[in-house]
């Protein structure tokens, strides 16, 4: 679910080299039609124009504490009264320095006091900096007040060093803005979800594979998260970006994937199996390249372990959901997969209804229940899907405990 919709946003701009890349945050939340006003310090100015943000944002960019007096402006009274969050990106040492002090010479330090909705400070700036222990000590009392902060990365920093204080990528804050809308409904939870094709190779350059490309399980761990899980992630070769803040386990084959998945079973407390898993694999895999001799080649298959059915019959207190991609009778099959794996809930996913299955951003699947209750829900969002089923987790878990 997108809870950045309709909300207003602060961005708090301060003046570090990466500042520029507030320009692509904004835009980001934007996207996600987010309402952004911008407020600069007068050294935020010195890297990105207050243009810049004001060709971008019909909620205005403001830069000094007489901005009120501009005709539609808001004063720094009703800019706090008009926040649902402020996001400060980046936040310099000077500015977290401020913020923990309660310091108000500018417009933004003073916006900051009179601002009671929930604040991220995003830190940016050189390692030493960030890592000396009078930083550390104002990242402290922020948090001890409420504020939350998200880690600068570690990489290579515009003044040469190598460290930790690269601004958080744009993704993780988009993520963790999500994450203070979202209902921590999830809290104490930790999930266990795969997702992805396998690949059960027949020699070095060929494998036996399906469409999956792991969307639904990614969607999956990004709401979890959000909703304030642990997230374990165990997925099949896919192209899709790490989720922030979730435990991504790659893995190849089927077996490969049973593996980790017993690994991490009696730790999870929500199992969801998205995975589609090759059901065969080669009986054998050549060494090298298979060479193009005969006219015709038969293979010959073996059975995967059924990781499912396993966890079905090892489960004590887990609550065991799986997927059931089906081309005909659906419901019909998904029910037997349901009863058969000792599931306490399976995902009904048609194939070849448009808008549903593999690769795309939608989905249209019904909830299967063990008490024979049947939900269809209409296309939706892989996210919108993932939100409804965890609603339905918390529900059902409800009733057990
Ligand atoms: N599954 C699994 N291990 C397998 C095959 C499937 O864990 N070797 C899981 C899937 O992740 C999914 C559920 O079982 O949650 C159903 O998968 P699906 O491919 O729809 O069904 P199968 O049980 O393989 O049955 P069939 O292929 O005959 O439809």
């Amino acid at each position: 679910m997108n809870q950045v919709k309709g909300r207003k946003i602060v961005l708090g701009v301060s003046g570090g080299i990466a500042a520029y890349k507030a320009v692509d945050l904004l835009r980001r939340i934007q996207d996600l039609e987010g309402r952004v006003a911008v407020v600069m310090t007068a050294n935020a100015q010195r890297f990105v124009t207050p243009l810049t943000f004001q060709a971008l944002t019909p909620e205005g960019v403001y830069t000094d504490l007489f901005d009120a007096y501009r005709p539609g402006a808001m004063d720094h009274i009703h800019l706090a009264q008009w926040a649902d969050l402020v996001v400060l990106a980046p936040a310099t040492a000077n500015l977290l320095a401020k913020a923990a002090q309660g310091l108000a010479d500018d417009l933004l330090s003073t916006f900051l006091l009179a601002c009671t909705a929930p604040r991220l400070f995003c830190p940016a700036m050189n390692v030493r900096m960030y890592e000396n222990p009078a930083l550390q000590a104002n990242l402290d009392r922020i948090q001890e007040r409420g504020g939350l902060i998200l880690e600068p990365a570690a990489g290579s920093l515009a003044c040469g060093e190598t460290g930790r204080g690269r601004l958080a990528p744009v993704e993780q804050i988009i993520e963790s803005l999500q994450g203070i809308f979202s209902p921590a409904d999830l809290r104490g939870e930790r999930i266990l979800i795969t997702t992805g094709c396998t690949w059960e190779p027949l020699d070095p350059v060929r494998f036996l594979t399906n469409p999956s490309t792991g969307r639904m399980g990614f969607a999956l761990a990004r709401v979890a998260r959000r909703r304030g899980a642990t997230v374990t992630l165990i997925s099949g070769p896919t192209h899709l970006a790490p989720v922030p803040g979730v435990e991504h386990i790659p893995v190849v084959t089927a077996r490969d994937m049973e593996k980790a998945v017993l690994e991490a079973f009696p730790r999870a407390t929500i199992v969801i199996k998205a995975a589609a898993v090759s059901d065969y694999r080669p009986e054998e895999t050549a060494e090298q390249k298979i060479k193009k001799k005969e006219e015709r080649v038969t293979l010959s298959l073996v059975q995967n372990p059924d990781i499912l059915r396993r966890l079905g019959r090892l489960k004590n207190d887990q609550f065991l959901v799986g997927f059931a991609a089906e081309t005909e009778h659906l419901l019909q099959n998904a029910r037997t997969k349901l009863e058969e794996k000792n599931l306490d809930l399976i995902v009904a996913n048609p194939i070849g209804v448009p808008g549903a299955g593999f690769a795309g951003e939608t989905n249209q699947v019904h909830f299967l229940f063990p008490d024979g209750e049947a939900e269809k829900l209409p296309l939706m969002l892989k996210e919108e899907v993932a939100s409804q089923l965890f609603d339905r987790i918390i529900r059902e878990k409800g009733k057990k405990a």
